[in-house]
């Protein structure tokens, strides 16, 4: 059966997901409405896409209560941190299931709680795509053993502009000569942060040790052009690093263009029959 999908946020990643289901590029799947609070994002994206079937809302009420999202089975949420706290609960309350770009959300305790309760209660899924790192496997298999880990995030100033933490101390991001640590906490207070620049550290901590435990240390890099992450772990029986150096999208350079295809690999797995790779 094909399955409708509604993506919320029309930005560089759903910006390209629009475009990937309307070219039929990942099957089992139709894109039946778009919803930004920017009607400007809705018009642009709509000019570029070849069918034009498709639902545009920049009003959640009036969104939620179309006929386009009664119909559809899987909602994306590519908007922001407080897009995914305002709208995901009522989503699930509503039988959908989700995929939730905007981990950094489940940082909120609060948050985390509610919208388990009700994945309990309704039996919804919620996909959390690998985004611009990969080995969530291999930390969700090792949680238990886990002694030590850090992720160590380096980019150039242009992916961390705009940052709270720069903003609050008055601190130009342009200022930085060398390669410098700027900021070493937990995965929860680097979120609080910066929202926009390390999702990354909410998917290590869901799929490892949580967000107390997981150690995370961010760097600015005036030389460097690309956006890297590395996960530093020790473990009962080994250790490892992960280093993936990611393009920015040419759309946003906070947002990796690694972490729009594992979007999309994301949904193919849930469509795909047959062999299933990975734990
Ligand atoms: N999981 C990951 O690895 C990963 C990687 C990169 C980015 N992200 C996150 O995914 C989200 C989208 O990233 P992007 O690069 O596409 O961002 P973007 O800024 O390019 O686009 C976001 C879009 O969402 C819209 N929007 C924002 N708040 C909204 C709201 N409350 N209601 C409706 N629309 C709203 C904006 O108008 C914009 O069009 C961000 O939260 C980003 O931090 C996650």
């Amino acid at each position: 059966m094909t399955k409708n999908i509604a993506i919320i946020g029309c930005g560089a990643i759903g910006s390209q997901l629009a475009h990937y289901l309307n070219d039929g590029k990942i099957l089992g799947f139709r894109l039946v409405a778009l919803y930004d609070e920017e009607d400007e994002k809705l018009n642009l994206l709509e000019k570029n896409l070849k069918n034009k079937h498709i639902g545009l809302y920049a009003d959640f009420d009036k969104f939620i209560t179309s006929k386009e999202f009664r119909d559809t089975h899987l909602l994306i949420e590519s908007a922001s941190i407080a897009a995914a706290k305002a709208y995901t609960n009522s989503i699930l309350n509503h039988d959908k299931d989700m995929m939730i770009m905007s981990i950094g959300a489940f940082s909120d305790p609060d948050f985390y709680e509610t919208t388990t309760e009700i994945m309990k209660k309704k039996g919804n899924r919620v996909y959390l795509p690998t985004g611009a790192i990969g080995g969530s496997d291999i930390l969700r298999t090792i949680r238990d053993f886990i002694t030590d880990i850090t992720l160590i995030t380096t980019k150039p100033a242009k992916s961390l502009k705009g940052a709270p933490f720069f903003r609050e101390r008055g601190i130009n991001v342009e200022s930085f000569k060398e390669k410098t640590i700027v900021f070493e906490g937990d995965a929860l207070e680097a979120i609080k942060q910066f929202p926009s620049n390390v999702n990354v550290s909410a998917l290590v901590s869901l799929a490892g040790v949580g967000f107390k435990k997981t150690k995370v240390m961010v760097c600015i890099d005036p030389s460097y052009e690309r956006n890297q992450h590395e996960i530093v772990v020790k473990w009962k029986f080994g250790e490892f690093l992960i280093r993936v150096k990611n393009d920015p999208s040419p759309d946003n350079p906070k947002t990796s263009y690694l972490a729009i295809l594992s979007a999309i690999e994301c949904l193919r797995s849930i469509s795909d029959k047959g062999f299933k790779i990975g734990s």
